[in-house]
């Protein structure tokens, strides 16, 4: 059916997990299990049909780097499962905006004599089906200013990041007026806090256990973490993460849930607690607390895979717009809430052409 052309928006560990993923197993077979992804043949693209035609970052000692090097290049610090060769896509200049915080900036050294390329210009030029968005949280104008950009260009748009565009209304209808499918936001991992948080809310709904409260903690040592102690960049992440839980459960409860700290040594090993009070018969209490330990940024590479694939079957078959199938199973503030079950038998019929998006 053709190469996927994709564009990558911040070359950080999660587009490292993805770049490495994409090589890693571009060679798998159909019936071959590859943990992390719906299906291998996903509505007849294959995960090696993702091509990589363009990068954009702000940071100096990535940018003019083949992507195969930046992703591997620091403060990017997530495991490396896989050695990339060069991909012939040099990493180009994108306008900061509001994409380094306070936090980043001390670290991410911008090269302020290199002019920003015109990211619309660039993706027309290479002919990109769509851009993936991995903006730093909190980067507001940077987000919409991709989004305007694919506007723009012709070109799919996929939010990994908790900036609401593809779940705004506004930004939705001016998507589906110019006939260009879109994804997002806030990207789900694969076996991440959230889902993990859901499924136990879930289960004790359905055990017909009173919910009384909960929370969910979590830390890590990666640049996501670090820019997410500015408090101020962290809103829409909050509403995105505490959306996503409370949306399964049918009446409200006491609930606290986001990043808590930034823990340097544990580089992109993200620690998560989630702790669920409630009361069952006889008005008994019941508590369950969880600790996730897990690597953030392959955690939600595959998902984005099965993402990248879905937004291009809606090119291939002129639908434009946010895509709630598939918005809803991979992203955790989607357009339309779903639980996650049903979710995925959306995004099968979506594949089957039995569900328009
Ligand atoms: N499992 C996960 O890892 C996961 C899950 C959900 C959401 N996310 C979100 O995905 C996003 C990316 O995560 P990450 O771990 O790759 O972050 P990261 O900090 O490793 O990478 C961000 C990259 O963006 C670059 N950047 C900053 N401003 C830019 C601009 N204006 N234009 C282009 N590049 C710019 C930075 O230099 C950096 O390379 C974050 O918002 C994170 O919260 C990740």
């Amino acid at each position: 059916m053709g190469k996927i052309r994709v564009a990558i928006a911040g070359v950080g560990n999660c587009a490292s997990s993805l770049v490495q993923g994409v090589e890693y197993y571009k060679d798998a077979r159909e019936d071959e299990f590859v943990p992390g992804l719906m299906h291998v043949n996903f509505g007849g693209y294959h995960i090696g049909d993702i091509e990589f035609v363009a990068a954009f970052d702000v940071d100096a000692n990535k940018v003019g780097k083949d992507l195969s090097e930046a992703i591997f290049t620091k403060p990017n610090c997530t495991t490396k499962f896989h050695d990339v060769p060069e991909l012939g896509v040099e990493v180009m200049m994108a306008q900061v905006h509001d994409g380094l915080g306070k936090y980043l900036k001390g670290i991410i050294p911008i090269d302020r004599t290199a002019t920003p390329v015109e990211v619309s210009k660039v993706l027309e030029e290479r002919n990109a089906d769509l851009l993936v968005s991995y903006m730093p949280v909190g980067s507001y104008k940077a987000s919409r200013y991709y989004a305007e950009e694919c506007l723009k260009a012709g070109c799919g748009f996929i939010n990994c990041i908790p900036e609401f565009i593809v779940s705004d209304r506004k930004w939705g209808k001016r998507f589906e007026e110019a006939n260009i499918p879109c994804a997002g936001d806030d990207i789900k991992s694969q076996v991440g806090a959230t889902i993990l948080h859901r499924t136990i809310a879930k289960l004790l709904l359905d055990r017909g256990v009173k919910i009384e409260e909960s929370y969910q903690l979590n830390i890590g040592g990666n640049t996501d973490f670090l820019n997410m102690l500015e408090e101020e960049r962290l809103s829409s992440k909050r509403v995105s993460k505490t959306e996503a839980v409370a949306s399964q459960v049918p009446y409200e409860i006491p609930l606290r849930i986001g990043p808590s700290d930034y823990v340097p040594f544990l580089k992109d090993n993200k620690i998560c607690y989630i702790s669920i009070k409630g009361r069952k018969f006889g008005d008994v209490p019941i508590t369950i607390d969880v600790k996730l330990s897990v690597e953030d940024s392959p955690n939600s590479a595959g998902v984005v895979v099965d993402a990248i694939r879905a937004v291009k079957i809606a090119l291939d078959r002129g639908i434009g717009g946010p895509l709630t199938s598939i918005s809803a199973y991979c992203f955790k503030h989607p357009p339309v809430q779903m639980p996650d079950t049903e979710a995925r038998r959306a995004v099968e019929e979506f594949i089957a052409g039995k569900r328009e998006r």
